[in-house]
């Protein structure tokens, strides 16, 4: 009887702590991949079918998405990935783009040392030494199990088939039409006016992959991929040469670690500020009772507000890359300088971001970036963010080539105090130099429940995405959410300066937003439609994995 009482009692303080939410998203029994793009998300998923793991997915993921999203998807850009083994062994890699060695720190100045305006966003200038092909070569050497022949074959096929265009695509080229003919001419391939369903073959870009898959890495940093694309930059005023590109290397890195409450956080150290930032931000807001106060409320969103404005100052002042200049990590992450930070907070009125750091501004990174998230049938995690910058990065497509530049210079800090082109402001520690990488947002993450995978998150939505992903894991361990409905629900955003709060429109009541406004909140409802495109997947307690796929793209989870 005693036996009975016991058994009772231990199982209704689990089922009490344990809570069942119902998946709301697409449900596989073994292996999943979820990003911007089904195609990218199916490729990924056929090659975990041929027996490959969730890195040789992560490699046929990231380049069917320079095929199928060229918005942001490259292998003219850069990313960061995050990974956890089956063994729980964990790890980053560092394919971010690089400053040229001809690079200078007023580079994007006039003689009066004024910021000229679109140098480092829309000329030849503004592209980083690409990080992509080195980042997939790397991770193969070190954890890929299928030839690379292999894992390019169905990403050839599809650029030399085509890629329907979606409702979303259409508007990504209309909308930049104009900036694209003005960078590549009217003939170009990327000029024309697309309309949904359409299709685009990039066989231009199947020729370069084709030669990527034949020849590995040196291709496209050493060979005649290179020598092509140091011409075309040439032409263009930039100042990429060959010694560049043979210079780049991708680079393991200590992924950034913390704890939150029986959580786990893994997730990109600098150059990234997102693991930091991720990791102050939920520091500053555990010894608060989310739970009680409920998803959205006046309450939790002052405390996350002012978490994150406090985050964004230190960003702003201390974070570039870790080559070249001291992070103070440790210092950033403590617990007690944490608490101290938001000793002046108050449910009662709005801290003033001016009153937080002496600051004069701050940096915004571009919100075209992407994020794919991927589980394999033996358990292992891969959580990578990839991006041009800017929608279709400088808008240089290199025709010869088939794929596009990114214009990722604009993520360091053109001068310190001055806005880049998001609005965040950035000091002396972003400033740019040769060789260094520029800082970036992107926050690919894993998280760790009772020591076990749980969830794997990410987003792009430039200084938007820390606090995206943010959202994401406490919408589904605070408030009890489906992996899905929490990739769907409405976010919020602030990022210290401009010091406003920004909202999704039509998704918060004029009640609430009336009541932040009373107690000296400043509210943006129109500026950023769109906070984030999350892409996660979570392990359900029956060990299952749901896709939470977001709602605001064409995104897609694709599992078996
Ligand atoms: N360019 C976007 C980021 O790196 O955060």
């Amino acid at each position: 009887m005693k036996k009975i009482y016991l058994l009772m009692t231990v199982c209704f303080l689990s089922c009490k702590t344990q809570k069942t939410i119902a998946p709301t998203g697409l449900v596989a029994e073994k292996a999943m991949v979820v990003s911007a793009r089904e195609e990218a998300s199916q490729i990924g998923t056929d090659i975990m079918k041929q027996g490959g793991n969730a890195f040789d997915a992560m490699i046929a993921t990231e380049l069917a998405l320079a095929v199928a999203y060229p918005y942001a998807g490259n292998i003219g850009g850069g990313g960061f990935m995050v990974y956890r083994k089956a063994s729980g062994e964990i790890g980053s890699l560092d394919y971010r783009e690089k400053a040229p060695l001809a690079s200078t720190k007023d580079m994007f100045l006039d003689e009066k040392g004024n910021v000229i305006s679109g140098k480092s966003t829309e000329t030849a200038l503004a592209v980083g030494i690409p990080g992509t092909i080195a980042g997939i070569f790397e991770v193969h050497k070190k954890f890929g199990t299928l030839p690379i022949e292999t894992l390019l074959k169905l990403v050839i096929e599809l650029a030399e088939r085509g890629v329907i265009i979606t409702e979303n695509q259409e508007k990504q080229f209309s909308n930049f039409r104009n900036e694209l003919m003005k960078a590549n001419g009217e003939k170009s391939l990327v000029s024309k006016a697309y309309k949904e369903n359409d299709t685009i073959r990039y066989l231009a870009l199947a020729e370069t992959l084709k030669r990527i898959s034949k020849n590995g890495k040196d291709e496209f940093y050493k060979g005649e991929t290179a020598r092509k694309l140091v011409d075309y930059l040439n032409k263009k005023g930039g100042i990429i040469t060959m010694e560049d590109l043979a210079k780049y290397e991708a680079k393991w890195r200590a992924p950034i670690t913390f704890n939150y409450k029986n959580l786990k956080i893994i997730s990109m150290s600098p150059p990234s500020s997102g693991g930091v930032c991720l990791g102050q931000i939920m520091t500053m807001i555990a010894p608060f009772d989310l739970k009680k106060f409920g998803h959205n409320s006046l309450e939790s969103i002052q405390v996350i507000t002012e978490a994150e404005r406090r985050s964004y100052a230190d960003r702003s002042y201390h974070l570039g890359d870790p080559d070249f200049v001291k992070v103070p990590v440790k210092s950033l992450l403590d617990e007690k300088y944490l608490k101290e930070r938001m000793q002046d907070f108050s449910f009662e009125k709005a801290t003033k971001s001016a009153d937080v750091s002496k600051g004069t501004i701050s940096v915004y990174e571009s919100d075209e970036t992407t994020h794919y998230s991927i589980v394999d049938p033996f358990g292992n995690a891969v959580s990578a963010t990839t991006t041009l910058n800017g929608a279709f990065g400088s808008k240089l497509y290199c025709e010869e080539l088939g794929f596009f530049l990114n214009n990722e210079m604009d993520d360091f800090s053109s001068k310190p105090g001055f806005a880049n082109s998001y609005g965040l402001v950035g000091a002396e520690a972003n400033s740019i130099a040769p060789e260094k990488r520029m800082l970036s947002s992107m926050t690919p993450t894993i998280v760790e429940k009772d020591g076990k995978l749980s969830m794997v998150v990410g987003t792009p939505g430039g200084s938007t995405i820390i606090t995206s992903v943010l959202q994401t894991i406490l919408n589904v361990y605070e408030f009890d959410m489906s992996i899905q409905t929490a990739v769907n629900a409405p976010r919020f955003h602030h990022q210290w300066l401009p010091d406003e709060v920004i909202f999704e429109p039509n998704s918060f009541s004029s009640t609430l937003l009336n009541d932040l406004k009373r107690k000296g909140y400043i509210i943006n409802e129109g500026n950023t439609p769109i906070i984030g495109k999350v892409d996660a997947i979570l392990v359900l307690p029956d060990g299952k994995l749901e896709g939470g796929a977001d709602r605001r793209g064409d995104d897609k989870a694709v599992g078996f």
